[in-house]
């Protein structure tokens, strides 16, 4: 991937401490050989002796955090024992950069931790995904880099929360992807108006709060299908006017259904692979698929340390 070698390039120019919870999972242990030897990140990986000689600091901090939400000394003492949660506490009191998991763990088992204890950055409402995609096909997108939001967090948007997913997005492009000019285009099943259900509506109502809400450099419509966003004669046809005139770069899904759906679409038809990252994170942490391969880790830890740059 071509995206990846310009991340490789930055993760080298600033090496960042990377937990890995599941510390003693075979494809992590692998990757995390090949993190170091590269000098792509420090990476740190979690072992049950490592978490027995140093918990005392971290239950009180979790303590401290979650004692508003019912949490007992006890229960925090409990929690930290456990590797993703003592990996997040390394995160959130600095002694990592930013954490990768979910080669053992599922989606849910790394998110609540991330959103109990991480939270959102300043500014930001709401966690959420982004799905950097490499298409074949280099017409698209920033020459074939599409980015797409939200794949993984939140079922279903409202209308506020959706325009947070579409700014985060816009600025995972800028920020880590290195796109100047983000292009966000709020996709539906009607064009400019041309179908009326509350579903659209949502979308419509979505793309002014995300004009409102994002920096003024970023080109923003919707609502807006598929082809009118990343088609420019189909745009000229179905939306004549608009800012991103078919040259959208970042594709923002109504709803998990359909951003889950869609990234696998692309992913298994048109031969596009992609990394998921997680946006509107205090620090970064990310996600793996179960199936990951040692690539896939090592690639996703590379994107957490470029994250993790931005401070
Ligand atoms: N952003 C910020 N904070 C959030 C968010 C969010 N999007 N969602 C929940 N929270 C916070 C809550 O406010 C709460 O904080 P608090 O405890 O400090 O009050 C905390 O997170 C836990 O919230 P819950 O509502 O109790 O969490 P829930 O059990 O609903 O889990 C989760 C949240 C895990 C994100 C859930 O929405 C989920 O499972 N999403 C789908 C994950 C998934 O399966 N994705 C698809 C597969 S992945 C793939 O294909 C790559």
């Amino acid at each position: 991937m071509k995206l990846m070698d310009a991340m490789r390039a930055k993760a080298r120019s600033d090496i960042k401490k990377i937990v890995f919870p599941e510390g003693d999972e075979p494809r992590t242990v692998e990757a995390a050989k090949i993190l170091k030897n590269e000098g792509l990140a420090e990476p740190i990986l979690l072992t049950p002796d490592m978490i027995a000689a140093n918990t005392e600091r971290y239950t009180s901090e979790l303590y401290e955090l979650r004692k508003t939400k019912g949490l007992s000394l006890d229960g925090a003492a409990s929690l930290v024992s456990r590797p993703m949660y003592y990996g997040m506490m390394m995160v959130k009191l600095g002694d990592a950069d930013g954490l990768v998991s979910g080669a053992v763990h599922s989606t849910g088992d790394m998110l609540r931790p991330a959103l109990q204890i991480i939270k959102t950055s300043p500014g930001m409402k709401l966690v959420s995904s982004a799905f950097l995609m490499e298409s074949p096909d280099q017409s698209v997108g920033e020459n074939g880099l599409l980015i797409l939001a939200d794949c993984v967090v939140n079922p279903c948007p409202n209308a506020e929360e959706l325009a947070n997913i579409a700014v985060a997005a816009a600025n995972t492009a800028r920020n880590t992807c290195g796109i100047e000019k983000p292009r966000v285009a709020l996709l539906s099943f009607s064009t400019k108006g041309s179908a009326s259900h509350e579903m659209v509506s949502k979308v419509t109502e979505a793309t002014e709060i995300a004009r409102k809400i994002a920096p003024a450099d970023v080109l923003i419509d919707g609502e807006l299908q598929l082809d009118a966003a990343i088609v420019p004669e189909v745009a000229a046809l179905k939306a004549p006017g608009s800012p991103i005139a078919g040259r959208a770069n970042v594709l923002v899904f109504p709803d998990l259904q359909s951003g889950n759906i869609g990234y696998k679409i692309m992913q298994r038809l048109s031969g596009a692979s992609g990394f998921a990252v997680l946006q509107g994170l205090a620090m970064p942490c990310n996600d793996l698929s179960r199936g990951c391969s040692v690539e896939d880790i090592v690639n996703t830890a590379i994107l957490t340390a470029v994250q993790s740059q931005r401070g």
